[in-house]
């Protein structure tokens, strides 16, 4: 019988550990819809403990989240592990995630704890955790660097206790797939009860192998949980990526014989939201979700598919999503067939409301530009305005004047709590002086430490989608806006971003 393959999804933890990925809740439960579509097993919503934004958010994800196992992050102790239960409380299926230092180095620099000091902490809290949840995992955090000898001392135990994960972490990324794969192995070899528990795999990308460190945990080690993010999301170069592992695995069936329970054709989506999101652009050479994975530009690859796909093309790019950049709508098409398509894209709008506030915006983008492309419309239903009627910041008209030679000038007329006002400013450039003209309103005193713009469907008719981070009081916050028109598309961006800095609900949600 084949085994199956158990992904375990954290880019709401650790991938949001990134530097300027904050995210908030509602970001948050629109990634986690997401991922439910995209049929992962395990959604780590979050670090219950870590602050009530975090408590908040896990404990949304799991009221509105039945189809996927809903985890929560806790530290090896009692308040960690309580708060992370109550906040996993609504959840069909709910798993406690805790974790705690054994490596040498961790013990003594970071925890400040004897071996034998973690051993007893690692086995009373699995106990603790147990009395509250049945699925517990546990990660002996800097695993692999943890010397072998200890770690299946702790690892005996905390499945004597009731563990039903173990999780293997490379923490810092310095693994080498071989090494990894045996060190697993070894593990569980030497553990007697080692067959009471799944074994999992955790991977960073220090050093570029987090997606080959990982396979070799599943293959050698025997690993039937890796734990990944899309895109590979994560602290410092970030995490294995969902996208590479799955595919990996799915086109690599004749090695690995593993099933999988992933729609692969959620995978371009998830990326795409994720991507828009937190403003960290997918590079255009990425395996599997890049720009590129699948373009041919050399005649003689270009000849070859066009005889027989599979010379040069090893998936299906329609299998992960990818469709022809196709004229989908236009300026004729009626209700209907936008709430068709947006079904047909995977898109979940909550209300009647949502949709007729997305449908008057495409009508907007439909007069304003005659093809329409599922690109556009993705970029359209992301865009918070659709889904948020009631923001503090809204976008109502611009208009600029920038002339070789001459200092740009803008006038941006925007909302305020529903009160319209209108601000004028020069700058160095036609967006510069636009967004100085929301500020001679706002006056938010926030630090801008990102800006990008990309073109949704890749020539200069398409729209422009902007993304703006902005700081403020430790704070990150990101903005997207899109639009034909690259200067409204960064004013949009920008107010997106205001909005969030100033919401309450938020504050507690974001980094810092
Ligand atoms: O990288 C790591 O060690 C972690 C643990 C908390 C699982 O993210
Ligand atoms: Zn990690």
């Amino acid at each position: 019988m084949t085994d199956k393959l158990i992904i375990f999804d954290t880019t709401l933890r650790d991938g949001e550990q990134s530097p300027g990925a904050s995210m908030t809740r509602d970001e948050k439960l629109r990634i986690a819809r997401q991922l439910e579509r995209l049929k992962v097993d395990v959604i780590e919503a979050g670090f219950a403990a870590s602050s009530n934004g975090d408590f908040e958010c896990v404990k949304s994800i799991a009221e509105v989240i039945k189809d996927s196992i809903i985890c929560s992050l806790a530290r090896a102790n009692d308040r960690d592990i309580s708060r992370a239960a109550e906040a996993l409380k609504p959840a069909n299926a709910g798993r406690l995630h805790l974790f705690l230092a054994t490596s040498a180095l961790h013990m003594e620099k970071k925890l400040r704890m004897t071996p034998d000091q973690v051993f007893e902490q690692a086995k009373l809290s699995v106990r603790f955790a147990r009395n509250l949840m049945a699925d517990i995992e546990f990660s002996p955090e800097d695993g692999y660097r943890s010397d072998p000898d200890f770690l299946c001392r702790v690892i005996e135990a905390v499945i004597n206790e009731g563990a039903t994960t173990i999780n293997v972490p490379d923490t810092v990324g310095y693994a080498i797939p071989e090494l990894y794969g045996n060190f697993i192995k070894n593990l569980r070899e030497r553990i007697p009860n080692s067959d009471k528990a799944v074994w999992s795999v955790h991977c960073h990308n220090d050093l570029g192998m987090a997606v080959a460190n990982s396979l070799a945990g599943v293959k050698i080690g025997g690993a039937r949980q890796v734990e990944c993010t899309i895109n590979g999301l994560g602290e410092r170069a970030g995490n294995c990526s969902l996208e590479e592992v799955v595919m990996a695995v799915k086109t690599r069936k004749d090695y690995f014989d593993l099933e999988l329970g992933i729609d692969t054709q959620q995978i371009l989506a998830a990326s795409r939201l994720v991507s828009q999101t937190t403003g960290f652009v997918v590079q255009p050479n990425k395996a599997v979700v890049g720009a590129n994975a699948f373009a041919h530009a050399s005649g003689i690859h270009q000849d070859g598919v066009l005889k027989a796909r599979d010379t040069y093309e090893i998936m299906r790019a329609e299998d992960v999503g990818w469709s022809a950049n196709k004229i989908v709508l236009g300026k004729l098409s009626g209700r209907n067939a936008f709430k068709q398509r947006l079904q047909e894209l995977g898109v979940a709008m909550e209300s009647e409301t949502d949709i007729n506030n997305a449908f008057i915006k495409f009508k907007d983008l439909a007069d304003r530009k005659s093809e329409i492309f599922d690109e556009d419309i993705l970029a359209l239903v992301s865009d918070e305005s659709v889904t948020h009627s009631n923001e503090q910041y809204g976008f109502v008209s611009l208009s600029q004047h920038s002339e070789t030679g001459e200092r740009p000038q803008a006038c941006v007329v925007f909302t305020v709590a529903g009160k319209e006002v209108k601000g004028q400013s020069d700058g160095n450039g036609p967006v510069d002086a636009s967004l100085k003209a929301i500020e001679t309103h706002v006056k938010s005193g926030a630090e801008m430490v990102l800006y990008s713009v990309n073109a949704i469907s890749g020539s200069t008719e398409s729209q422009g989608e902007v993304t703006v981070r902005l700081q403020n009081s430790g704070r990150v916050v990101n903005g997207v806006g899109s639009d034909p028109d690259i200067v409204v598309a960064s004013a949009k961006a920008y107010l997106s971003a205001l909005n969030k800095l100033q919401s309450k609900a938020d504050r507690v949600a974001a980094q810092g």
